[in-house]
C-alpha cells in the first residue's frame, strides 16, 4: 500500500515519524522531519505501521545523496540521507526526548554532543570474506535481518587504511585460512610451505574482524587463527592520551579512533571533579566491564587500588599489561561478569566507579549491588542511551540524580551515540 504521509520528526533509530489518516502512528524509513513522502507501508499493526519512502514529494533542505551506493541495502548508515552537519542535532533531539518519555526529568540544559569527521572514522569493523566458483575472493558485510553478505569494495565510514588493507590482503587472509583449515584436518604443519589454496572446494564464508590502531597498523583475526600467527596477525597497541594501550582484533575496542580523546578527557574531568569535591575518592578505582582495562589504565596514576572486572577472557591478559607499572598500589584484573564479581565484593568505601556496558545496559543484579554498596558516584559510559535512562529510573529510585551527561557521535550517519554522565547521591 503507498500513501503519501507527512514527517513530523525523527525518533530513536532514525526513522521519520508521520501519522496515518486513521491517527495511527507510522514509521517512516528515510523520510525527514517536514518532507511529503510516498511511504510504502510495510508492517500495518494495530497501533501503529511501518513503511519506507519510495519518492520524496517534498524535500527537506537537510537532505543529501547518500554517498555510499549500498544505501538502503547494506542495513547500517541508514542516516546517510540526512546533511552529516545536521546529524548533531538529531542526537540531541531525540536523545533528549527518550530521556524524557523514559525517564519523567530532563537531561542538563548543557548538555551537548561531541562531534568529530563524518566518514572515514570507524577503526574496526567485522567482515565476510568468500569466494566465487570462478576462485575470486569478495569481501562484505553481514546483514543483522537475513544473514545474507552484501559485498563492498569500498565502505566510506571505514577508516581508508582499512579499506586500502581489504583490497590488498582479503585473498591473502582467505587462503591463509583455507590452508590452516587443511594443515589442522591433515595434521601436517609443514605442507603449509609452498602451497595453493583451492578457493572452489568449499563455500567458506570467514568472519574476520578488523583493527586500525591510527597509526599505520591493520590487525586481524578469525576464528580457528593458529595461537602462534595471534602475536603477529590481531594484537595491536594504541596510542590514546599520551598512554600505549595493548589489545587485540578478537576483543571489544572503541571503534572511533578520532573523537576517543574527547571522551577520555570527559572522563577523567569527571573522575577528578568526583576526588575533589569529596563524593568519590582515590583510594580505589573500580573499572566494571573494563575491556581491556581501557579506562583504568588511562587513570591509574590517581589511585591507590584498581579493579578491573571483565567477562571476555580474551581480555585479561592486555588488562594486566595495560595496567602493570609495577606501581606501588594494588591492582587487581578481574576476569568474571560485572554481576558475579559485585556479588562476591563488598564496596564498603566511596569507591570511583566506571561501568561501560554493552548495549543491554547494566545486569539488574549490577544495578542493585551498585546502590546497596558505599559507592555514591558513578560515571556510566553508555552505547546505547535508551538503556542508559531504564537504568537510570532505578538509580533514581535509589537516590542518585544526575549531575552531568554529554554526547559523542562516535557513529556518524547511524542514528547510534555513545554517552557519559556522572550520577551521584
Ligand atoms: C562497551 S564495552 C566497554 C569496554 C571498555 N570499557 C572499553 O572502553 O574498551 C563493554 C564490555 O563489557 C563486556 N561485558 C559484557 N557483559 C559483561 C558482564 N556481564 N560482565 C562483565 N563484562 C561484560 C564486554 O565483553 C565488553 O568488553
Amino acid at each position: 500500500m503507498l500513501l503519501d504521509l507527512r514527517i513530523e520528526k525523527l525518533v530513536q533509530g532514525g526513522e521519520g515519524l508521520a501519522y496515518l489518516p486513521d491517527g495511527r502512528v507510522c514509521f517512516v524509513q528515510g523520510g525527514l522531519p517536514g518532507e511529503l513522502c510516498r511511504v510504502e507501508i510495510v508492517r500495518d499493526k494495530k497501533d501503529f505501521a511501518q513503511g519506507h519512502t519510495v519518492e520524496v514529494i517534498e524535500k527537506s533542505d537537510d537532505r543529501v545523496r547518500p554517498k555510499c551506493p549500498l544505501y538502503g541495502k547494506c542495513g547500517g548508515c541508514s542516516l546517510q540521507h540526512l546533511d552529516s552537519e545536521k546529524q548533531a542535532l538529531f542526537y540531541e533531539t531525540v536523545t533528549r526526548e527518550n530521556f524524557r518519555r523514559l525517564t519523567r526529568t530532563e537531561l542538563p540544559e548543557n548538555f551537548k554532543v561531541h562531534t568529530g569527521p563524518a566518514w572515514g572514522y570507524r577503526n574496526r569493523a567485522r567482515v565476510v570474506i568468500s569466494a566465487s566458483k570462478d576462485g575470486r575472493v569478495h569481501y562484505g558485510f553481514r546483514m543483522q535481518k537475513s544473514n545474507g553478505i552484501i559485498s563492498f569494495e569500498r565502505c566510506p565510514v571505514l577508516t581508508s587504511a582499512l579499506n586500502e588493507f581489504l583490497k590488498e590482503n582479503a585473498s591473502k587472509i582467505y587462503d591463509e585460512f583455507v590452508l590452516n583449515s587443511e594443515n589442522s584436518d591433515k595434521k601436517k604443519p609443514n605442507r603449509f610451505t609452498n602451497r595453493k589454496a583451492n578457493r572452489n572446494t568449499s563455500r567458506i564464508e570467514l568472519d574476520v574482524n578488523l583493527f586500525d590502531n591510527g597509526n599505520g597498523k591493520i590487525s586481524y583475526y578469525y576464528k580457528g587463527m593458529p595461537a602462534s600467527d595471534f602475536e603477529k596477525n590481531a594484537v595491536c597497541v594504541v596510542e590514546i592520551a599520551g598512554k600505549k594501550i595493548r589489545s587485540d582484533a578478537s576483543v571489544f575496542f572503541q571503534s572511533n579512533l578520532s573523537l576517543l580523546p574527547e571522551l577520555v578527557d570527559a572522563v577523567q574531568k569527571a573522575v577528578d571533579e568526583g576526588i575533589a569535591n569529596g563524593e568519590a575518592s582515590d583510594a580505589w578505582l573500580i573499572d566494571l566491564f573494563s575491556g581491556v582495562g581501557f579506562f583504568a589504565a588511562l587513570l591509574k596514576d590517581r589511585f591507590k587500588k584498581i579493579t578491573t572486572v571483565e567477562r571476555d577472557e580474551g581480555c585479561l591478559k592486555h588488562a594486566k599489561v595495560n595496567l602493570d607499572e609495577n606501581l606501588n598500589k594494588l591492582i587487581e584484573n578481574v576476569s568474571a561478569p560485572a554481576e558475579d564479581w559485585l556479588s562476591e565484593n563488598v564496596v564498603n568505601v566511596p569507591a570511583t566507579l566506571i561501568v561501560d556496558p554493552p548495549r543491554t545496559g547494566l545486569p539488574p543484579s549490577s544495578l542493585e549491588a551498585i546502590v546497596k554498596s558505599s559507592v555514591n558516584r558513578l560515571i556510566y559510559v553508555s552505547c546505547d542511551p535508551v538503556t542508559f535512562a531504564r537504568d537510570y529510573v532505578k538509580f533514581r529510585e535509589a537516590g542518585f540524580s544526575l549531575k552531568k551527561a554529554e554526547g559523542f557521535a562516535f557513529y556518524p550517519q547511524t542514528p547510534h551515540l555513545e554517552m557519559m554522565s556522572v550520577l551521584s547521591r
